[in-house]
């Protein structure tokens, strides 16, 4: 088949919970007759550690297109994207661009697509945090109303677009593909590969990250997390993989301090992470993607802000909604103590084949 008559589909990454979600998807289409894959990276995270490595680690391939966009404001960073992005579309002509979850990233190739008339595919399609503070809420509200194709992780995404006036056509229900990462490396997963660097024991130490803006650029709710932090940690090993963002955060102030007994490490690589987090006994963080890992895995987590765009992790899961007070993350975390962890219970079709269902929607969109 000449290059002419393939379909071309353009797939956008550019920040770290990107990556785990477009790998399975380009395995899974990479036989599919007449169709032709490229792979734009962003470039929004650009630390080796952030990035790169887990391009490498994923088995993705080497990003066709680099942009290099680099850390900046919320409109600075959009609109390095936007620029390097149409530049992309001019030249390769995609005949869908899909885009996955709600970084800056994700929105930015969005509006770019959408003017030059080019079919969007969202994954992770529908998830409302009801937050308009939270950026990543505007970036799902404007992808959303922008996609051709939108492809839900759970049936609350389906309820949330039809109420937005969505037609049901368009909406899929896919599953979540984060899964498909998780299930495909899990046997790889081993306390073994960062005992190095991580002296623990299994299901007897939890695992903590933070990120979010609203968590860590306010010090006095650092502080109250933190709080809480210290006093788990004097109870049972806590170990830190530290984001960029927060490692910032943490160097000013006495705010360190309260980390005396916890273990902090450099972020780690995804198989590196899994290993940490599939042995815990419990998870805190404020990361979206690990509310779903932790529910696929049936350990504890506690969620550190006031809301969630993933309530099937509480309704189905292991998740658990502390906010960010002290005294509620400790309540929180000692009820989670008494709980027996269950990794039976998950939503349904976050099953590890995600991908297929998704190449299917997919392959029929450009065919049909
Ligand atoms: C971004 C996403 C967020 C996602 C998170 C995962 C948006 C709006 N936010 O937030 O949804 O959960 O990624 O990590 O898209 N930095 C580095 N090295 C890097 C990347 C960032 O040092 O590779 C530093 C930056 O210079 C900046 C800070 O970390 O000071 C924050 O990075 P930024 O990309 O602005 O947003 P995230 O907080 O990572």
């Amino acid at each position: 088949m000449s290059t002419s008559n393939l379909k071309t589909i353009v797939h956008v990454v550019g920040a770290r919970p990107n990556y785990m979600k477009v790998a399975p998807l380009i395995d899974a289409l990479k036989d599919a007759p007449g169709i032709r894959q490229i792979l734009v990276n962003t470039g929004q995270h650009y630390d080796d550690a952030m990035s790169k490595a887990f391009l490498r680690e994923l088995g993705l391939p080497k990003p066709d297109r680099d942009l290099e966009v680099g850390s900046a404001s919320h409109a600075v960073q959009t609109a390095k994207v936007m620029i390097g992005f149409e530049q992309v579309c001019l030249q390769d002509r995609p005949d869908l661009v899909l885009v996955v979850g709600d970084v800056n990233s994700t929105m930015a190739a969005s509006l770019v697509a959408a003017k030059l008339m080019i079919p969007i595919a969202h994954l992770e399609a529908g998830l409302r945090s009801f937050d308009p503070a939270m950026p990543e809420e505007i970036n799902r509200i404007v992808t959303d109303r922008l996609a051709d194709l939108l492809l839900t992780p759970s049936a609350d995404g389906d309820e949330n677009l039809l109420k937005e006036g969505v037609p049901a056509s368009k909406i899929h229900l896919v599953g979540n593909i984060m899964i498909d990462t998780l299930m495909r490396h899990l046997p790889m997963a081993t306390l073994d590969r960062i005992r190095d660097r991580v002296p623990v024991e299994r299901g007897a130490y939890g695992v903590m990250t933070l990120h979010r803006p609203s968590n860590v650029d306010d010090p006095v709710v650092l502080g109250r997390i933190l709080e809480a932090v210290a006093e788990i940690s004097r109870q049972m090993p806590i170990v830190f993989p530290v984001h960029p963002r927060t490692r910032e955060r943490l160097k000013s102030g006495a705010l360190g301090d309260r980390l005396a007994n916890v273990i902090l490490t450099e972020p780690l690589g995804y198989i590196d992470f899994l290993s940490l987090t599939s042995n815990a006994r419990i998870i805190m963080s404020d990361s979206g993607g690990l509310q779903e890992e932790s529910t696929a895995l049936g350990i504890p987590h506690l969620t550190m802000r006031e809301n969630t765009e993933r309530p099937v992790t509480i309704t189905h899961g292991s998740n658990r909604m502390v906010g960010t007070q002290t005294a509620a993350i400790l309540d929180g975390y000692r009820e989670a103590m008494a709980q027996k962890p269950d990794p039976q219970r998950r939503p349904p079709l976050w099953d590890g084949k995600t991908a297929g269902r998704v190449a299917t929607v997919l392959q029929k969109f450009l065919n049909g």
